[in-house]
């Protein structure tokens, strides 16, 4: 199955690392990163699980459940916990789902049999709180993710869910957002009181509102 974006992201119960975990219900209103590691007690996935773990703050700050997948055993990814606390300096603090039957993983297209028939590629999949998929990414294997580019991408989908803003190329937050085309200059007069610069008619920047 390929979830795009916009679709209700599908729910399923799967036991994890802090028992049977179902996902709309775990969710709650909060936001939601759902991501897919190839394998239990492999390198680069415990780089990650230990770079996530020490990012927790920030996902919560944000009002975002993290949520991790392996297709692995509790007892697989109780051990491997304790490695990652080892060598990473952080234990995972979020679940981790045991993906034993691969439930997850077909739901949601994480296994690509052309890159490998039994390991997931590195998904992610960014939920609002209304259950919609916000946003998609697919890493294979030997490519690590960048958690800070997660949360910068985060930071984007917050901002343009309550405000007529898009964001451009390599925005960081504090920095001067778009405003969408569908609206007209005097409304952005009223929408965004700090005003505006027209580069082209379909090219206007204005700062970031306060407070987003
Ligand atoms: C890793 O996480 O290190 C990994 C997993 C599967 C294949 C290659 C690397």
């Amino acid at each position: 199955m390929t979830i795009q974006l916009g679709d209700t992201a599908p729910d399923f119960t799967q036991d994890s690392t802090i028992g049977p975990l179902s996902f709309h219900e775990y969710l709650g209103n909060s936001w939601g990163v759902l991501f897919s590691h190839p394998k239990d007690y492999t390198p680069v996935c415990t780089t990650e699980l230990g770079a996530v773990a020490k990012l927790k703050p920030e996902f919560d700050r944000r009002n975002v459940k993290v949520i991790g997948l392996s297709v692995g055993t509790l007892a697989d990814h109780e051990g491997w916990s304790k490695d990652i606390a080892e060598t990473q300096g952080m234990a995972p603090n979020f679940p981790i789902i045991a993906d034993t039957d691969r439930k997850v993983a077909n739901l949601y297209g994480m296994i690509h049999p052309n890159a490998s028939d039994t390991m997931t590629v590195r998904s992610v999949f960014i939920i609002g709180p209304d259950k919609k998929l916000k946003l998609s990414l697919t890493y294979p294997a030997s490519t690590g993710r960048n958690f800070a580019e997660i949360l910068r991408t985060i930071d984007s989908l917050q901002l343009t869910a309550s405000h007529k803003l898009a964001t451009p190329a390599d925005w960081q937050p504090g920095e001067d957002c778009i405003i969408v085309p569908s609206v007209t200059n005097e409304e952005a007069k009223t929408l965004f009181p700090a005003g505006f610069t027209e580069h082209k008619p379909y090219l206007r920047t204005t700062p970031q509102p306060a407070g987003s």
